[in-house]
């Protein structure tokens, strides 16, 4: 099965409208786009807890490392830069975190509010190579921009 996007966005706004609350909000969106696509493995928030500091949120899958530093990983490299984090090979990807050694590609979106604020990251991690395309980057990016805008 692939996402539909159009579609996602659709389930994820109807679910999320007048929604603020952050958690809330990351559990849908997980909820959401883990069951949209059979090649997403693991999926889910590392909200920002502390200044550098990247702690686990609502996730769907394995279980996920607790703390990632912004120095470290993938998730890492997402929250420091803000930028898009799509990974073809996680073994050619210095500093990669193993949580799962299942996993072979992955995709972190940096997540910020309205404000511009950082609020974490979202991990989409496959047991494929090369499983992610910036199409899907695009959409997500988009979903994230949308259903997070309204958090303070
Ligand atoms: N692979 C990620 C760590 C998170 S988990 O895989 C759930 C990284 O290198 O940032």
């Amino acid at each position: 099965m692939r996402v539909d996007y159009p579609s996602l966005a659709k389930s994820i706004h109807a679910l999320t409208t007048g929604e603020d609350d952050p958690v809330a909000l990351m559990a849908t969106v997980t909820c959401e786009v883990h069951h949209a696509d059979d090649r997403f493995d693991w999926t889910g928030f590392y909200r920002v807890t502390a200044p550098e500091l990247l702690k686990i949120g609502p996730y769907q899958g394995g279980h996920g490392c607790l703390v990632i530093p912004f120095s470290r990983g993938v998730c890492g490299a997402a929250a420091r830069t803000r930028q898009v984090q799509l990974v073809a090979d996680v073994d050619a990807f210095d500093g990669h975190i193993a949580c799962a050694s299942s996993t072979q590609s992955e995709l972190v979106l940096p997540v910020l509010n309205g404000a511009g604020g950082l609020l974490g990251v979202f991990d989409i991690d496959s047991n494929l190579p090369n499983a992610f395309t910036q199409t899907d980057a695009d959409a997500l990016a988009d979903i994230l921009k949308n259903t997070f805008a309204a958090v303070k």
